[in-house]
């Protein structure tokens, strides 16, 4: 006989939670199980219920979650004036030390915006009440479970905790970034994001330095190449559009004023290539698909933008073609994320393992 099934909380982006169950239910489908889900529209989170929590994919294959928690229980609070009591009641059967970090917050949709001055009120006092119960390590530990706090409003929360490996390391599994004031748009958000995201320190210093090259197609007005560029790379920027002048004085972009669908490296070959032209995503992949193979690119990294309707079929049709393409023999990663900074599209990377 099995027991009850096993419950995640996974949060996207408001308007993606349609998106974000399909993806999980074909993923657990996939593998011989199932899950089945409950959301309110533009919530920005998913409760999803499957017998297999084992057989649930990792955050990182998970295009349209920001962050994935399990969930343990909700809460009810009925005196306001003490809502740490509770939770530590909950919490009591906890082993010594048994989370490594506490995050209280609440998911990214409208209703839920003005919670986010208590949550961060709140966190102080109840990390020390759960650290003086034994509950949390003294230190933060990247190594341990965490526990979040997910709050719907004042008196309702849902405790949830998040394993090692298998989470966003971000409140609310946002990486807010600051904007680069000399960037010469938003989108440069984007990449440094994607870059931040699929790299650790380590690897970007090794990936993205003064020895590499690369060339951006819809390069216009530069954010992407800003990130390239600060980074000490030189880049073919490509697009019948302007690049801002600042770009073009450090003498490390050459533009060309063309089609991106035509353009050939200039020295036959690049590190990169990185892409964010509005363009059909389908005929996009494809792109991608003939420069790697040609060995125009060691490895890629592009926005996909995405259709109004039936958001994850499209994704998964490109993913799975792209996959099939490049990557016969197992050798390449193919890592895809629905980023914060991107808005109706994604962002996927393609480099040899
Ligand atoms: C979202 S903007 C790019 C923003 C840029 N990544 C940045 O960070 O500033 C999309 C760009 O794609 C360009 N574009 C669309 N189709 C293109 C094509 N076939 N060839 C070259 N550029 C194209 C547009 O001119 C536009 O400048």
């Amino acid at each position: 006989m099995s027991g009850p099934d096993a419950c995640f909380v996974l949060y996207c982006r408001s308007g993606y939670e349609t998106d974000l169950s399909t993806e999980c239910e074909y993923h657990l489908a996939d593998k011989s199980s199932y899950g089945y889900t409950k959301y309110e529209k533009n919530s920005g989170l998913i409760a999803l219920y499957t017998p297999t929590p084992e057989l649930m994919p990792a955050i990182d294959d998970i295009v349209f979650a920001r962050q994935k928690l399990r969930f343990l229980q909700s809460l009810t609070f009925v005196d306001k004036s003490d809502r740490i009591t509770p939770v530590i009641d909950a919490l009591h059967h906890t082993k010594k030390d048994y989370y490594g970090s506490v995050i209280v917050e609440h998911a990214d949709n409208e209703r839920a915006k003005s919670m986010a001055k208590f949550c961060r009120k709140f966190t102080v006092p109840l990390r020390s009440a759960l650290r003086n119960h034994g509950i949390l390590s003294k230190k933060h530990d990247d190594n341990k479970k965490w526990l979040h706090l997910v709050f719907d409003s004042f008196d309702q929360c849902m405790i949830c905790e998040s394993t090692v490996g298998d989470r966003s390391p971000h409140s609310q599994g946002i990486n807010r970034l600051k904007f680069p004031t000399a960037a010469p748009s938003r989108s440069t958000l984007k990449l440094e994001e994607a870059i931040a995201l699929f790299f650790d320190k380590d690897s970007e210093k090794a990936f993205f330095n003064n020895t590499k090259t690369a060339v951006d197609l819809g390069a216009c007005p530069g954010g992407w190449t800003f990130q390239l560029v600060s980074r000490g790379m030189k880049v073919e920027a490509v697009d019948n559009g302007d690049i801002a002048t600042s770009l073009m004085d450090t003498g490390l972009v050459h533009h060309f004023k063309t089609d991106g669908f035509v353009y050939k490296p200039l020295h036959g070959k690049v590190n990169w290539l990185v892409c964010d032209m509005i363009e059909n995503p389908h005929r996009v992949g494809e792109l991608i698909i003939k420069w790697i193979q040609e060995g125009w690119a060691n490895g890629a990294i592009f926005n996909l933008k995405l259709p109004m309707k039936n958001r994850f079929a499209t994704v998964k049709d490109i993913l799975l073609t792209i996959n099939k393409r490049v990557n016969p023999k197992s050798n390449m990663q193919i890592r895809a994320k629905h980023l914060y900074h991107d808005r109706d599209e994604i962002t996927v990377l393609i480099m040899p393992k």
